[in-house]
């Protein structure tokens, strides 16, 4: 019944023929420049979209091509052609495709003649998103002489389908447990049945210009960098509670943090399986570092999935839309303590992947991780 209500929900989204993306994931074709637009790189877009373009310039979508964490997790891999897919969708973004049949790469791999490198350090750009067909795609329907290059409404971009595509993926044996599920989480969630669409929380209406004409309310292109504590805050609501506000030295210091999943209309965190976010407790003494023989502990939210194809899931922990947890603290304040007010510090941190993963790439914490949260509680001890 559950299923059938879902099924029958995601068919008006479906609405509207879309030129958008291929079927399956596969290199996006070689795209021409719409004309007269001299090149397909945001640099011509900036021109007459600046906003839009600087918005988009802080974007995880401008750095997924060189973002240190991909770089270093599919050179550790040996490159397969299959971490392109998402990250430099276009055909032109690549230096070499794979030779031979079925394009797995086993005959070796050949130099690509429509390689633009300027283009390639843009990761997902604007015409990944906007053209097909040398015609630029847009949410409106516009009158064609309002705008310099051929324009074409496509409605996909209005809603999850814009998304879908890359956020959406299961792999060839765990089709129950998609890889990226983000778009199954939000299908499952209060937003996805009330058709709340991923745009209406990452591409916020703000008002400015579009290359000349003043808007009152345009997609704005920078709700989508997960990097930004402020952003990321908002998908969460952190409380720190402590049962008892004075303390004796030997005594233990009970506490709880609830998290909830207030803001995000998916699964806290979501998408690739080594994405993690961490709570850390850390009991801080009068001198405001960590109290005598204690150490911070910590609790992941994160998704194991088995360490083969087809890379199934094995657990999830994460916390789902609407969904909230309590983690329990209990330290004890040694008899060697200087007394004074302590500080109970509750902190949530951003993971790209775990810091054994991190080690291992030899990336540091601070280019996998970023706080994003905390709260904390003072007391006082005798
Ligand atoms: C010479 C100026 C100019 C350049 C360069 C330019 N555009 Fe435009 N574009 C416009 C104008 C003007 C409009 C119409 C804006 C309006 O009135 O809504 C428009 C409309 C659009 C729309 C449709 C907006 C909607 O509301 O549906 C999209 C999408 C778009 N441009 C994307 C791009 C992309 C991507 C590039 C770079 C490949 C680009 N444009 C380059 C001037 C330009
Ligand atoms: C062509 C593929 C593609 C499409 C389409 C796409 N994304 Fe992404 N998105 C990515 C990739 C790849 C990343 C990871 C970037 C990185 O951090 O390396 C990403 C990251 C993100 C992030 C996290 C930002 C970060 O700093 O990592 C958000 C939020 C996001 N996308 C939202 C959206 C939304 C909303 C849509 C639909 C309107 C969308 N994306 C469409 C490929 C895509
Ligand atoms: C089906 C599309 C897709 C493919 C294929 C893909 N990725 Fe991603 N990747 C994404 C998306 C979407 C995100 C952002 C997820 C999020 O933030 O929720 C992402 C994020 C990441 C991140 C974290 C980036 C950060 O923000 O620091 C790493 C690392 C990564 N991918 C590595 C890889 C590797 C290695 C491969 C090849 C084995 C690969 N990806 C293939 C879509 C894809
Ligand atoms: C990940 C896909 C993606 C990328 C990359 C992307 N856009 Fe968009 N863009 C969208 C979607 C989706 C919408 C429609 C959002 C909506 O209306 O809810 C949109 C809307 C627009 C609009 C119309 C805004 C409005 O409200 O009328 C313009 C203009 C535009 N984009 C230009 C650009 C430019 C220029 C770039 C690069 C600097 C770019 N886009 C990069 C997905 C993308
Ligand atoms: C109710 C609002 C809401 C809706 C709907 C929503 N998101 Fe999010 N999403 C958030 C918030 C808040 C965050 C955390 C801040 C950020 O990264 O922008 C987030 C984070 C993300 C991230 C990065 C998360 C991570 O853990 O690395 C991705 C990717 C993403 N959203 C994609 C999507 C896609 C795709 C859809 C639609 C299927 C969608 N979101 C729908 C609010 C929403």
């Amino acid at each position: 019944m559950r299923i059938l209500l879902l099924l029958l929900l995601a068919i008006p989204a479906q609405a509207g023929d879309s030129m958008l993306w291929p079927e399956r994931l596969e290199p996006l074709p070689v795209l021409s420049a719409p004309a007269p637009l001299p090149s397909l790189s945001a640099q011509t877009c900036n021109a007459c979209h600046g906003q839009i373009h600087d918005q988009w310039a802080q974007s995880g979508h401008a750095q997924s091509a060189t973002n240190p964490a991909w770089l270093a997790s599919k050179a550790a891999l040996g490159d397969p052609p299959a971490c392109q897919d998402c990250h430099l969708p276009l055909i032109q973004q690549r230096a070499e495709l794979p030779r031979g049949p079925g394009g797995g790469g086993a005959a070796g791999r050949t130099a690509n003649p429509a390689y633009e490198p300027t283009l390639a350090l843009e990761g997902v750009t604007c015409v990944v998103c906007h053209v097909r067909d040398g015609i630029i795609l847009g949410p409106r329907e516009l009158p064609p002489e309002q705008a310099p290059h051929p324009v074409e409404q496509d409605e996909a971009l209005r809603d999850a389908r814009a998304c879908a595509y890359c956020h959406q993926h299961a792999l060839p044996g765990a089709e129950d447990t998609p890889f990226l599920d983000t778009v199954g989480e939000w299908e499952r969630s209060a937003f996805g049945q009330a058709g709340i669409p991923c745009q209406d929380c990452h591409m916020q209406r703000v008002s400015g210009a579009i290359a000349g004409s003043r808007y009152a309310a345009f997609a704005s292109h920078g709700g989508l960098n997960n990097r930004d504590p402020a952003a990321l805050r908002r998908a969460v609501t952190l409380m720190l509670r402590i049962k008892k506000v004075r303390f004796e030295r030997g005594d233990t210091v009970r506490a709880s943090a609830e998290l909830l999943n207030t803001g995000a209309g998916h699964a806290v965190p979501t998408g690739d399986p080594n994405i993690r976010v961490e709570l850390r407790f850390e009991l801080l003494g009068p001198a405001g570092k960590l109290a005598k023989n204690t150490e911070p502990t910590s609790h992941w939210l994160a998704r194991e999935v088995q360490a083969e194809a087809p890379f199934a899931e094995i657990s999830d922990d994460r916390l789902q839309p609407g969904a909230s947890r309590t983690f329990d603290f209990g330290g004890e304040l040694h008899k060697k303590q200087d007394p004074g007010t302590f500080t109970l510090r509750v902190s949530l941190h951003w993971w790209a992947m775990s810091p054994e993963q991190a080690q291992e790439l030899k990336l540091g914490p601070e280019v996998v991780s970023v706080e994003f949260a905390e709260q904390q509680i003072r007391f006082e001890v005798n």
